[in-house]
């Protein structure tokens, strides 16, 4: 195993980021998380458009999500699912984002890995933009299959905390959420960086305060940020240097106190999961669980 120099690291140790790849770094440390979300390539940069803010926009986000052949998405599908399955604690979660470009292939993956599907959370946007061909409904959706690592070990699911959040109704597995809001650009622009809305729904369902949160494919690191807003401890790795920089740039603006108020007072989530009494007891005080670099 090589030695590793996280790229950044916070003061508190809450926000540690890895640049470089994911397939490769995964297999150098050795560490067990709670959780992990995964928002990979789609494999959607086909030259096609799309409307945006009332412009016609590529769909194109960037090397890193060129198309490719089904085997070779099947291939990366399977190579990165289970190099996260090691770093899984038995009773962890994993969350992975997707259109029909890639869900199938990581659904089909999953299963051969031995994950246990729990749902497939369907994220309706309330605000999509316009199909512009005029030919297809528009596209509003994208899907966020959640599994456990194993069949048979029972895994967390904050029940209660997602019933208060949902107005006292049980929690569906359609979540209508807006798309990314201008406040969350900040510190930069990733193509298809993720509401931090959706990201601490995500974390506040299956998470306790303190856990431990990987993300192979940080981007811009929404889900750090999401982690660092609720109380967990958050490792990404994200292989582009303009988008590590971006993350380090976001976790930066949260050591101001008033950054940090504010953006928890934009996640309405948040707010309302400060009603209960104990949100998200912590199970694990163990800060003394530490990553080994
Ligand atoms: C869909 S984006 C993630 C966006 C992120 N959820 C956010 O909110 O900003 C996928 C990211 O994975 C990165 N990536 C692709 N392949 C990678 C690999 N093998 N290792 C690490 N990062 C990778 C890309 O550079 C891209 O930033």
């Amino acid at each position: 195993m090589a030695a590793i120099l996280p790229y950044y690291r916070s003061v508190n140790r809450d926000f540690t980021l890895l640049h470089g790849n994911c397939m490769w770094l995964l297999n150098q440390f050795d560490f067990k998380f709670d959780m992990i979300f995964a928002d990979p390539p789609y494999f959607l940069s086909n030259d096609g458009i799309s409307f945006q803010s009332g412009k016609i926009v590529s769909v194109n986000k960037g090397e890193w999500d060129k198309g490719k052949s089904t085997d070779e998405i099947n291939d990366f599908n399977m190579r990165w699912l289970s190099a996260c399955r090691d770093k899984l604690k038995d009773n962890g979660t994993i969350w992975i984002s997707g259109t029909y470009h890639n869900i199938f292939s990581v659904a089909t993956a999953l299963k051969s890995l031995g994950y246990k599907i729990l749902n497939v959370v369907t994220w309706a946007k309330t605000n999509p933009p316009p199909n512009i061909s005029c030919r297809y409904f528009t596209y509003s959706t994208e899907f966020v299959i959640w599994a456990r690592k194993s069949p048979k070990v029972p895994h967390r699911f904050n029940y209660e905390l997602m019933k208060l959040l949902n107005d006292g109704k049980q929690m569906t597995d359609v979540w209508r959420l807006p798309a990314i809001a201008r406040w969350e650009k900040s510190c930069g622009k990733h193509p298809t960086q993720k509401p931090l809305a959706l990201l601490t729904r995500i974390i506040l369902a299956s998470t306790d305060e303190n856990n431990w949160i990987l993300d192979p494919f940080a981007g811009s690191s929404t889900t750090g940020i999401a982690a660092c807003l609720t109380g967990r401890r958050y490792l990404g790795i994200e292989k582009e240097k303009e988008f590590v920089v971006i993350s380090k740039n976001r976790r930066i603006e949260l050591d101001d106190i008033n950054k940090w108020t504010e953006y928890r007072s934009r996640i309405k989530d948040i707010g309302k999961s400060c009603q209960l009494e104990v949100p998200g007891i912590a199970s694990e005080p163990s800060i003394a669980y530490d990553l080994p670099f």
